[in-house]
């Protein structure tokens, strides 16, 4: 088959740009030879710009599609557990039993953290943001396995994928804990993953712990709803620190650093304050009128996405389980989540919302989820980073793996001064 070109005419030069083919999606222009001529594309926010390949995730914004590896996220959501949609977007399949046997074991024998770095909470102080905690202690990590950081080694890859998937929950629990003034509570090694999270989030050592299967199992699924998706701010974060070759706890510490922002990770904390502030459904139009009003800043938040400009799927799913957490815990009529029900039916009646595509994403409904159980808000956005950890270790990897790491080194459109002198300082 013949190669599929695009043709640009610039400063007097044709250039064939190749069009490399996808196997879902649009195929994408390679832009790369027009360096050579320090010639560059512009694309601010990075809208029109596929910034590596991949094999791990897939979204179709327009028709509100996520697939892992090919599987639908509805079917991930529905039949399986969070750490098998973890080894999928590690490893590229589901796990059969025994594999599934050994990943589940090799990750509750990671969950435990060395003793030394209970001592770096004692540094922070007790009202300090989880998320800033997080960003310390997580890249901290990198100092307690400096033996095994010679990324040449495919067991180390591995080794560091499942250390940080395992010990995630433990550092963010920790974060909770240092704020009440708790002790820290060990995971127990025959609970399974979101069991131990919310035991170590909630147990105290002087009572026996008291898990909700229900509620552990809508963790587990929010979690999966999390796992990963595709280029986004964070994921791109990862990716450009570790294309620098540096060391995976790094490169998630500065991806946490990026999805603590309410454009992006910190929308569900975002999303319930606004809930708030709003307060009851006489209100709603005020805030309406506010979000669509362009001299004023407020926008809804959980509404619009870079990439669906559909429904978001995962929106749908978090909105069950939701339901399903209120009446776990005897919650069904919280005023909160009527008024979120109340101002999704109006913005999706709105010409401004419906016109620009604006649909509830998966912060919508997060937020009222993780406060149902009992998720402190300054702590929704720990809990994100917690399951997105699969995929941003997914994506580094998979970035490792190419056969060469390529530095991410993008360019700019200058619009600053042109050359000038340096004047002494009396002409200043
Ligand atoms: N409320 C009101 N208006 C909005 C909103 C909103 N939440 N989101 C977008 N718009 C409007 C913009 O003002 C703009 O209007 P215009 O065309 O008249 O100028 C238009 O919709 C397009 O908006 P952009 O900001 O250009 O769209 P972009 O794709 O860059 O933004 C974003 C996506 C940042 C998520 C935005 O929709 C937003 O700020 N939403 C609220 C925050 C939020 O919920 N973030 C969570 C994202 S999901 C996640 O990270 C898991």
């Amino acid at each position: 088959m013949a190669e599929k070109i695009a043709k640009l005419n610039m400063n007097g030069k044709e250039y064939d740009l190749p069009i490399l083919e996808s196997t879902l999606g649009p195929d994408v222009v390679k832009v790369s030879e027009l360096a050579k001529d320090a010639t560059f594309t512009f694309d601010p926010g990075y809208n029109s710009t596929a910034s590596c390949e991949s094999k791990i995730t897939f979204i179709d914004g327009s028709n509100g599609i996520l697939l892992h590896r090919g599987y639908p996220i509805e079917q991930l959501a529905e039949k399986c557990e969070f750490l098998e949609v973890a080894h999928l977007l590690l490893h590229g399949e589901l796990p059969n039993k025994n594999q599934k046997n050994s990943f589940y074991n090799d990750i509750t024998h990671h969950t435990l953290v060395h003793e030394q770095i209970p001592r770096f909470f004692s540094g922070f102080r007790r009202d300090a943001h989880p998320m800033a905690i997080m960003v310390g202690v997580v890249g901290a990590l990198s100092a307690f396995y400096h033996t095994d950081l010679d990324f040449s080694s495919q067991k180390n890859l591995m080794l560091a994928a499942l250390r940080l998937i395992a010990k995630m929950p433990t550092l963010a629990a920790m974060t909770y804990k240092y704020s009440l003034g708790q002790p820290f509570i060990y995971p127990i090694n025959n609970l399974d993953y979101a069991e131990n999270f919310l035991h170590m989030m909630f147990s105290l050592p002087t009572e026996e712990t008291n898990v909700n299967p229900v509620l552990a199992k809508a963790l587990d699924k929010i979690m999966i709803l999390h796992a990963d998706h595709e280029q986004n701010a964070s994921t791109s974060t990862v990716r450009m620190a570790g294309s620098t070759g540096a060391n995976p706890f790094a490169c998630i510490a500065a991806g946490i650093g990026a999805l603590w922002g309410p454009a992006h990770g910190g929308a569900n904390e975002a999303c319930l304050n606004m809930l708030e502030t709003i307060g009851d459904e006489g209100q709603i139009d005020k805030y309406i009128k506010k979000a669509k009003d362009k001299d004023d800043p407020f926008r809804l938040m959980g509404f619009g996405h870079r990439v669906y400009k559909n429904y978001d799927p995962r929106a749908k799913i978090m909105q069950k389980t939701c339901h399903d957490v209120l009446e776990t815990v005897g919650a069904k009529d919280d005023p909160l989540f009527k008024l979120a029900m109340k101002l999704e039916k109006i913005a999706l009646e709105d010409e401004y919302f419906v016109d620009r595509k604006l649909y509830p994403n998966v912060d919508f409904y997060s937020g009222i989820t993780l406060r149902a159980l009992g998720v402190p808000r300054n702590m929704f956005t720990v809990f994100f980073a917690v399951a997105r950890t699969a995929g941003w270790i997914s994506q580094w990897l998979e970035m490792h793996n190419e056969p060469t790491l390529k530095l991410a080194r993008p360019r700019q459109r200058y619009l600053g001064a042109t050359e000038r002198d340096v004047p002494p300082i009396d002409k200043r």
